[in-house]
């Protein structure tokens, strides 16, 4: 397991699903969790639980990331890890029918939603010499599936975020990686299933992993594990990865 005592990690989206797991991970792991999402009541109840702090927030607009960093670096004196966790499914259906603000909203979350984190945290970690920073990335970046077109779109600027800043930051000690999860047991899940409009709404659930699963992994990525894909992306469907991380034995 990666000793991250004394590690400051600010976690967007972690109210429930992949978010909420991560910040249990990171914190039994031993770092200082901020725990943003928009949902206040329940970043804070979970903030409470792991002896992080609750920080309220949407990252689709620039200024509450900005002041998200902000209050954790008063309060902790730096920020180590970022998860750019948060994101949305929505709007799902055919691009013709599909209205252009709740279009332009999704890419507000997703895609200009990890912009502002890595523009956020990057003055903050630059000082401290270094951090890493982790983007949860998706298939769908690289498999376009009908009735996603915001999502994958989204989802693919990403990755090309994630690479791109790799490039420009990694001289300076930032760590830069996406995890693509592969399918995982959340509210977002279920509400792929409820719209069956395309094959992943049809899997069973069975085949999805829990999301505690992607919050090992990215505990692990902060580690030396992580070094061999810097300005990469990892892909849990990998089941070396998921054996290197522990996740399944062998
Ligand atoms: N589940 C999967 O199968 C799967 C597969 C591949 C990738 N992913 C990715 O994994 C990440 C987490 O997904 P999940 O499955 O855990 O979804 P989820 O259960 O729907 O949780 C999404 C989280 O994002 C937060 N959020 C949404 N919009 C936000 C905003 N504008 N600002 C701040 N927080 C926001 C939500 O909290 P509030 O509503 O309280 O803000 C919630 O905590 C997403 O990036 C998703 O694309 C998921």
């Amino acid at each position: 397991m990666v000793n991250l005592e004394g590690k400051v990690v600010l976690i967007t989206g972690a109210s429930r699903g992949i978010g909420a797991a991560a910040a249990r991970a990171f914190a039994k792991a031993g770092a200082l969790v901020g725990v943003m999402a928009r949902n206040e009541a329940a970043a804070r109840a979970l903030a409470a639980g792991i002896g992080g702090m609750a920080l309220s927030g949407d990252v689709s607009r620039a200024a509450d990331v900005e002041r998200a960093v902000a209050a954790l670096h008063e309060r902790f004196g730096r920020l180590d890890i970022l998860v750019n966790n948060a994101g949305v499914i929505g709007p799902i259906g055919d691009i013709a029918a599909t209205d252009p603000e709740a279009w332009g909203q999704a890419i507000d979350v997703n895609l200009k939603g990890v912009f502002h984190g890595m523009r956020a945290a990057l003055p903050v970690m630059r000082a401290q010499g270094g951090g890493t920073i982790l983007t949860v990335g998706s298939g769908a970046a690289h498999a376009p599936q009908e009735g996603w077109s915001a999502y994958c779109a989204s989802k693919a600027g990403a990755y090309m975020l994630t690479r791109t800043l790799d490039h420009e930051a990694r001289a300076d000690g930032i760590r830069a990686i996406s995890l693509s999860p592969g399918t995982v047991a959340t509210d977002m899940q279920a509400a792929i299933r409820s719209s069956g409009i395309n094959p992943v709404s049809q899997l069973d659930w069975s085949v999805h992993i829990p999301p505690e699963w992607p919050a090992r992994a990215l505990v692990w990525l902060c580690g030396p594990g992580g070094d061999a894909f810097l300005g990469d992306e990892v892909s849990l469907r990998d089941e070396t990865i998921r054996r290197r991380i522990g996740l399944v034995p062998g």
